[in-house]
């Protein structure tokens, strides 16, 4: 088996497709994030990785909150055009129906199936982007995507995104039960 470099420029695979909520001069604008990861367990920390020239990064720095909202498939287009103009010179306020909750200034999305608010606690400023932190103060969705009180994926119907190839997937198949299914390996294996 002959491996292939394929160059640094390569990107965690897949990443979830998000919407990164945040208020400008008290107007609600949401950029599509990809870079988004649960960095701490405890307080629950989320890192976001966001371009220095995005609109987005003033919000969060007047504010110092933000929101992580999940889209479901079904929005991919609304969500695909926050991507292509930025609240700099289009007002993003109006394309999806807009709750506030705790902080009042981390707007969230009525038509995602969970969305975060979360309270800015650190940042890294790194060469293109800011990695900001942000702790997750409350998370809220609908019962309907929930079985047995927990999130459940197939109802959610979220999406993903690879890069450097830039294309959108829902999610696949079940496989298995994590912290479980590796038990059976772990006995063969003594
Ligand atoms: C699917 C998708 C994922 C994206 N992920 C990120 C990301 O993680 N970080 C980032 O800085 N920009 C990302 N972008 C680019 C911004 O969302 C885009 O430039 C946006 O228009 C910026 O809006 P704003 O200027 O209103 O903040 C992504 C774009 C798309 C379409």
């Amino acid at each position: 088996m002959e491996k292939i470099n394929i160059g640094p420029n390569t990107f965690v695979y897949p990443n979830p497709v998000t919407l990164l909520g945040t208020n400008v001069e008290g107007r609600a604008n949401f950029m599509p994030l990809g870079w988004v990861s649960r960095v701490n367990a405890d307080p629950p920390f989320l890192g976001v990785g966001v371009n220095k020239v995005h609109h987005t990064l003033r919000g969060i720095l007047e504010n110092k909150t933000f929101s992580v909202n999940f889209p479901r498939a079904d929005m991919v287009e609304a969500t695909d055009y926050c991507g292509l103009v930025s609240g700099k010179t289009t007002d993003k306020s109006k394309v999806f129906e807009i709750f506030y909750g705790e902080l009042k200034t981390a707007p969230m999305i009525t038509e995602c199936s969970l969305s975060l608010e979360c309270k800015l606690v650190d940042r890294v400023d790194l060469q293109t982007n800011i990695f900001f932190i942000g702790e997750i103060i409350a998370s809220y969705t609908e019962e309907k995507y929930l079985t047995d009180g927990k999130l459940d994926i197939r109802k959610m119907n979220p999406l993903l995104l690879t890069m450097p190839d830039n294309c959108f997937w829902k999610v696949g198949n079940y496989v298995g039960k994590a912290w479980n299914i590796g038990n059976k390996f772990k006995k063969e294996k003594r």
